[in-house]
């Protein structure tokens, strides 16, 4: 089990890597807890949950609405919660947004933490603070920031877990190791089978040290101005192309990646073994290194991204691998290198 703590916006949170759900009771701040999980994770691990009031919410980025938190606060009336109760979601990325929002705005704010189930959930949603849910079409539209007290992530839980599922935490995994940390980015590569079969110890330092870049980046940055950008490498194409194709945000992200890779070569910032060896580490993990996708509707999802600025999009660059910069790219060069790239 390896430990991590970090200062958020709210005050301290521990992070437990590799801490089976079963010792949550060693850390609840109070006992009896509200439970907030999905059907999913209900169905096959309630048997092993503390005792509390147990909530379940549907599955799917459909139900991250606030007619969801709505229910949810509904029930917390009718079961007389009062500011000393405190929430835990066990579950994937979604339970976490909404049982981090419910805890974070009920009675102006009761104590929370999480068990992160999905991998995705562990190595992202669980550190950052970002919580909320979708509003009028738009992902994440409210929401606050506030980081739980405790996050833990139970390795066993992953086995359980749908291919497609585990290719977007590994998605973020190769993020993380490609945008900081040269010495993952490698350590990865060597390891990349093990990693895929969920070996145990691999998969515990994977986590672990995508944590520990996510939470260095996030702490230089807390609201999302500068150095937290980086996060979003991948993402830019990576957004559109899963508005335009449907296809899971992991395989999506991956196919974005590869092509801010050939865009970071192309401004003489990678070489192209460099990025032979990011698509060659993507492959390794089943992640997809290109897609076909209606390149117009694309292109136009581009355009509509939040996080454009004027006819410019902060892009996230890699400057070699283990190493990033976001720069100021005009929409016509992304368009450029699209129709250059892509099928
Ligand atoms: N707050 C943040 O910083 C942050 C960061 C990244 C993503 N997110 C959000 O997270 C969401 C995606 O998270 P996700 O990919 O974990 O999706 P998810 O929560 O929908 O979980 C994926 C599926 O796996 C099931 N599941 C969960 N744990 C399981 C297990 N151990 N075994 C078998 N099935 C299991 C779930 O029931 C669900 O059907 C998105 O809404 C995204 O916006 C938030
Ligand atoms: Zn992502």
């Amino acid at each position: 089990m390896k430990k991590l703590q970090i200062q958020g916006v709210g005050g301290l949170s521990t992070i437990l890597v590799g801490e089976p759900l079963k010792n949550l009771p060693y850390y609840l701040p109070v006992p009896n807890p509200v439970i907030i999980t999905d059907e999913n994770v209900g169905r096959r691990y309630a048997d092993q949950f503390p005792p509390g009031h147990v909530m379940t919410i549907g599955t799917g980025e459909g139900i991250k609405t606030l007619e969801t938190i709505s229910r949810v606060y509904s029930e917390l009336v009718a079961i007389e919660a009062d500011r000393s109760c405190s929430i835990v979601g066990i579950g994937g990325g979604i339970v976490c947004d909404v049982a981090g929002f419910v805890a974070s705005t009920y009675l102006r704010g009761v104590r929370f933490g999480f068990v992160a189930t999905t991998l995705l959930a562990q190595v992202d949603a669980s550190v950052g603070g970002k919580n909320g849910v979708n509003f009028g079409g738009y992902k994440n539209m409210v929401g606050t920031f506030n980081q739980p007290e405790f996050v833990l992530c139970d390795l066993d839980l992953l086995h359980s877990l749908p291919e497609e599922q585990l290719q977007c935490g590994f998605a973020e995994i190769v993020k993380h190791a490609a945008i900081a940390d040269a010495g993952m980015f490698e350590a990865l590569e060597k390891d990349a089978a093990k990693a895929s079969a969920l070996d145990p110890q691999v998969i515990e330092r994977l986590v672990y040290d995508s944590l520990i870049i996510k939470s260095t980046i996030v702490n230089r940055d807390e609201k999302e101005t500068g150095e937290r950008r980086k996060l979003n490498f991948g993402h830019t194409f990576g957004h559109a192309i899963e508005k335009v194709t449907g296809v899971p945000h992991g395989q999506a992200v991956s196919a974005g990646m590869v092509l801010a890779a050939g865009l970071s070569h192309q401004r003489g910032l990678i070489t192209a073994s460099e990025k032979d060896r990011l698509c060659a580490l993507l492959e390794q993990l089943n992640l997809p290194t290109g897609m076909t996708f209606d390149r117009d509707a694309v292109l136009e999802a581009l355009g509509k991204d939040k996080k454009r600025e004027g006819d410019g999009v902060h892009f996230v660059l890699l400057d070699g691998l283990g190493r990033s910069v976001v720069q100021d790219i005009p929409l016509a060069e992304l368009r450029d290198h699209l129709s250059q790239a892509s099928p």
